[in-house]
């Protein structure tokens, strides 16, 4: 593996560099929300979105259902930022297809049952529908199948046991937090998409459900999910919960103009960034940069979501950038410092330098793409 001189430079440097510019940038630009976003860290992010192309994509897709919602939002995300079309694959994808089919039997058996990944899919299909109005295209086939499996998602909502929730898979045996902070995140934001008041209701009802659930620790983290007891079961607190939940959150706020969902969503970012971290940079329990991380393809790809997913808190709460900006460049750094190894490939170890024991999988560079993206729009520049 080659090193750049950039790979040398001292980690801890960098951050206070970084931190020192986002001061003065804070001090004279306008709000973060207002500027450009930033170019060099774009075409970062189109490098690691071409060798995820180069290496990774089959004709059909990148390799796992769920994960390739995520890949698709964060390509559209990329191009939505950067105004290219270098990666508008979607149609190409089983996803896509399923989206230009719409047909509701169709999308039942493709989701198999799975709530949470059907939430994925939502945001993936709103993504490219967003892009095809950007380009003047038909976004028709794209915004009627989210709303297809929506409405699959809320049917799977079951007051008879723990009080709420949406189950996470159609066997009904399991109530989690990624399912429900998904749903509260696609009806938040369907609200303020499409302005149907079923909408609302849906985020109110799973925002109250889940603050009264026990899955938020004292600590301030989301744990998996519930026992069958309905008590919190304790498991991993993995990063992309600590995410979801923000962006749901702040979706909330905007719709109801509630700002102290806003405080409730910074509960759990910041014990993020103060417990889910080493040397500053997320950490997922799994990643180790010595032989070897543990993670699987789903949770290798969980801190590019938590990135993802903080750009979208942001997004609905752009007061609160400058509380996140240089975190969020620290991450980036890490990402292209710690985690990138030959032509652009992007391991799931953003902490440390690789020390062999980084994963590189199509989750792990789609995980540093999101980071990218995220930090292009809301770290410095
Ligand atoms: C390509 O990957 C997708 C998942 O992303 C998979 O469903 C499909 O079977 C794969 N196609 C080929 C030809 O391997």
């Amino acid at each position: 593996m080659l090193f750049s001189f950039k790979k040398l430079a001292s980690f801890a440097s960098l951050v206070t560099v970084l931190s020192a510019f986002s001061r003065d940038h804070a001090a004279v630009a306008s709000p973060l929300q207002a500027r450009a976003q930033c170019a060099a860290t774009l075409s970062t992010a189109a490098s690691v979105a071409s060798r995820l192309q180069s290496q990774y994509w089959n004709g059909s897709g990148w390799g796992i259902f769920w994960t390739d919602a995520n890949t698709i939002e964060d390509m559209y995300n990329l191009m939505l930022a950067d105004g290219s079309s270098t990666f508008d694959v979607a149609d190409n994808t089983r996803i896509g297809q399923l989206a230009l089919q719409q047909d509701r039997n169709a999308w039942i058996s493709a989701l198999g049952g799975s709530n949470d990944d059907a939430g994925w899919v939502v945001l993936a299909l709103w993504k490219v529908g967003d892009y095809r109005i950007n380009r003047g295209q038909d976004a028709s086939p794209y915004y009627n199948s989210a709303a297809i499996v929506y409405d699959l998602i809320a049917a799977e909502w079951d007051d008879s046991v723990c009080g709420g929730g949406v189950w996470w898979s159609s066997a009904h045996t399991y109530k989690n937090a990624i399912t429900n902070e998904l749903f509260l995140y696609t009806s938040a934001s369907a609200y303020l998409r499409f302005g149907d008041q079923t909408y609302l209701t849906n985020a109110q009802k799973t925002w109250n459900w889940l603050k009264n659930s026990g899955m938020r620790n004292s600590q301030g983290l989301w744990n998996d999910g519930l026992t069958d007891s309905c008590a919190n079961n304790g498991q991993t607190t993995w990063t992309y919960n600590q995410g979801v939940i923000a962006s749901g959150l702040a979706a909330l706020a905007k719709a109801t103009g509630d700002s102290s969902l806003l405080s409730e969503a910074e509960i759990t970012l910041d014990a993020t960034i103060s417990l889910k971290t080493v040397n500053n940079i997320l950490k997922e329990t799994c990643d180790s940069a010595t032989p070897t991380s543990t993670c699987d393809n789903d949770q290798a790809m969980f801190k590019g979501i938590w990135m993802k997913h903080l750009q979208f808190y942001l997004d609905n709460a752009p007061d609160r950038a400058s509380k996140y900006s240089s975190f969020i460049g620290a991450q980036e750094s890490a990402v292209f410092h710690y985690a990138t190894g030959s032509e652009w490939t992007v391991g799931n170890v953003w902490y440390a330098p690789n020390q062999g024991g980084s994963l590189f999988t199509a989750q792990t560079q789609t995980s540093g793409l999101a980071a990218h993206v995220s930090a292009a729009k809301y770290g410095p520049c």
